[in-house]
């Protein structure tokens, strides 16, 4: 196969669907999703820490995962969907359960490792949705992230108390399907 051949000052024109609307934007080959969100999009709720995928911060997620921005090249998010922390509340602003979860359970400080562990915590939530996580999983998937002020505890308590209480609207509604069949 034959691809085209780049330059690395070339300038290519990048789309995608960010929290849902088609964002269009240049990006030379080598910038980084971060960079492209944060300077060509404007969406700055994306943090850059260490730039070496190590603390976190810039998690976003393509396609529905979970990834690192910083070890993500723009171009490669052409054609796909990225969301950020930016979407995570309603469109009339309100918090989500897991938002609401942490400012309850003042689960920040500074807020720079937030954006990405809420990110992080978005994703996992929906894929062990069918039970009620132990401490010891929340904690091993917080290890992917790095906070220097808040200490872990409360995030791991919000984390665990938005599980369980997903967990129980489920099996509320799983019931009441149940109890109309
Ligand atoms: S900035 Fe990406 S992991 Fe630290
Ligand atoms: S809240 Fe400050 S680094 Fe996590």
């Amino acid at each position: 196969m034959n691809f085209p051949r780049l330059s690395k000052d070339s300038t290519h024109q990048v789309s995608t669907c960010l929290n849902g609307k088609t964002r269009t934007g240049p990006a030379e080959p080598r910038m980084l999703l971060t960079d492209w969100l944060r300077h060509q999009l404007g969406a700055t709720g994306t943090h850059v820490g260490c730039e070496h995928g190590v603390c976190g911060a810039c998690t976003v997620q393509i396609d529905g995962v979970a990834q690192r921005a910083c070890l993500t090249l723009a171009v490669q998010v052409d054609g796909r969907r990225v969301d950020t922390v930016e979407g995570i509340a309603g469109e009339d602003g309100q918090l989500n359960d897991l938002q609401s979860a942490f400012k309850r359970h003042h689960a920040l400080q500074c807020g720079f490792c937030t954006a990405g562990i809420l990110m992080s915590c978005s994703d996992w939530l929906q894929r062990v949705e069918a039970r009620v996580p132990t401490e010891t999983e929340v904690r091993e998937m917080l290890s992917g992230h790095i906070c220097r002020c808040t200490g872990y505890t409360p995030i791991v308590a919000a984390v665990l108390e938005v599980a369980r209480a997903r967990h129980q609207t489920r099996h509320a509604a799983l019931a009441g399907e149940r109890s109309h069949a």
